[in-house]
């Protein structure tokens, strides 16, 4: 069958990549795709956020399954469109995404469901919400818009005063737009945080291994907050028995609860936890892979992921084999431009991606590229997702890096410390 991705990041790209390993796939394309899927499949320049367009492609080209990557045409109902269509589409519809689009709906869907999460308020009113800190702790808050905010709509607050300009930012001066029509006012947890990923049919879940994220874009969790500067997998973090009470405890009373509230929720359910001294909490749900928790994630499956995405699709996951991964462990660096998280110019032309390409064990997944000329140039924030695997998450971190140091443009640069806590946890 003909497969299409939606989305033109790193995660896209290892979709990509995983579902062109098919047997069952004959041709992926990716919409719209950036310089590196254009080498693992085939790029449509059509827009993710135009589903008309994308049907028509699909309906033209005998595209038989569409698998929707990130989360802004999630919500948008991309799936719900294509099902319409009479396509099938891999992901939550948009009843089921609202446990990503709405913070204050994730809310009472994790306390409905007696998930372990931080306490938090919800607010329409700027005024309220100040109130409402001036009799909290010094400290203790931490401020998320409502809607999707690109991964930038929350802010740990450090004092009150902090947490009363998060307000305003969010609920007076509109920084996101609408997404800060309502808010959450939460208390802050503290501890490491790990993500785990659950593929579900609305009746049963299949866990994937947990994986870290580092999200500060600095070495030593420094810095402001990023879509991810690298990641590992699997994490020491969650050991097999948290696993499995976060399977009972979380994942599972989230589905069932998703389910009697009329939003069955049908792809990959995303918790982000933090492991505090009092047992995990989650702190969000995203309704989609991780980016960049995927590449990781995938280049270690070793399961065809079309017979998962048909399993789900037609909830019949029961029936599937439990998966097989490569027993080794994966380390992800992410390469940005110069400025990112702030702003950055584009355009840059990369050099070494083909040496980097001959290391064994070695991926590099694009994120934000382009071809301009037959040259790749970088064309966003985070632009390569460097994978390795290794014999020890040690020695997949040396090869990670060693791909690393054989890439550059201009300002390029990266964290150098990832999976460093795994290194040492697993030394000790
Ligand atoms: P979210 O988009 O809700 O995952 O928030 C983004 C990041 O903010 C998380 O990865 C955490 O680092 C941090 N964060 C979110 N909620 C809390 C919380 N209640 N306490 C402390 N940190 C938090
Ligand atoms: N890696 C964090 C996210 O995908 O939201």
């Amino acid at each position: 069958m003909k497969a299409l991705v939606i989305g033109s990041g790193g995660r896209e790209h290892a979709l990509a990549w995983k579902l062109g390993q098919s047997p069952k796939v004959s041709k992926v394309y990716v919409a719209p795709g950036n310089a590196g899927t254009a080498l693992d499949a085939e790029n449509v320049p059509i827009s993710e956020k135009d589903f008309p367009a994308l049907i028509d492609f699909c309906k033209k080209n005998d595209v038989e399954l569409v698998v929707v990557g990130p989360e802004a045409p999630l919500s948008a109902g991309a799936v719900d469109a294509f099902a319409k269509a009479g396509i099938r589409a891999f992901g939550p519809n948009q009843k089921a995404a609202r446990i990503e689009g709405s913070k204050v709906f994730c809310k009472e869907v994790l306390n409905k469901a007696f998930v372990p999460t931080a306490a938090a308020k919800a607010f329409d009113s700027a005024q309220d919400a100040y109130r409402y800190v001036d009799e909290g702790d010094e400290g203790g808050f931490v401020v998320k818009a409502d809607g999707l905010a690109a991964g930038k709509g929350v802010v740990v607050a450090s004092s009150k005063a902090e947490a009363k300009e998060a307000i305003k930012q969010i609920a007076e001066d509109r920084a996101f737009g609408d997404a800060g029509a309502r808010f959450l006012v939460e208390e802050r947890l503290t501890g490491q945080e790990a993500s785990v990923l659950a593929i579900t049919d609305g009746h049963t879940i299949v866990t994937l291994q947990p994986a870290q994220d580092h999200k500060a874009a600095y070495d030593g969790d420094k810095g402001p907050n990023t879509g991810g500067m690298g990641a590992y997998c699997p994490a020491s973090l969650v050991d097999d028995e948290k696993l499995h009470w976060i399977e009972e405890k979380v994942l599972l009373p989230t589905v069932v609860t998703l389910n009697r509230l009329d939003a069955q929720f049908k792809g990959v359910l995303y918790a982000g936890l933090m492991m505090t001294p009092q047992g995990p909490r989650v702190l969000e749900y995203n309704a989609r892979f991780g980016d960049p928790e995927c590449q990781p994630l995938l280049f270690r499956l070793k399961t065809d992921l079309v017979d998962v995405i048909e399993a789900t699709i037609d909830e019949r996951l029961s029936e599937i084999e439990p998966l097989v991964w490569d027993e080794r462990p994966a380390v992800c660096v992410v390469m940005a431009s110069q400025g990112y998280p702030g702003s950055y110019e584009k355009g840059f032309p990369i050099s070494g991606l083909e040496e980097a390409a001959k290391l064994p064990d070695v991926k590099v997944f694009h994120a934000g590229t382009k071809l301009v000329n037959q040259f790749v140039c970088t064309n966003g924030g985070r632009v390569l997702d460097v994978v390795a695997l290794g014999d020890t998450v040690a020695d997949a971190k040396r090869k990670a890096y060693e791909a690393v140091e054989k890439i550059s443009w201009q300002g390029s640069w990266y964290r150098t410390d990832v999976a460093d806590k795994e290194i040492k946890a697993v030394q000790n």
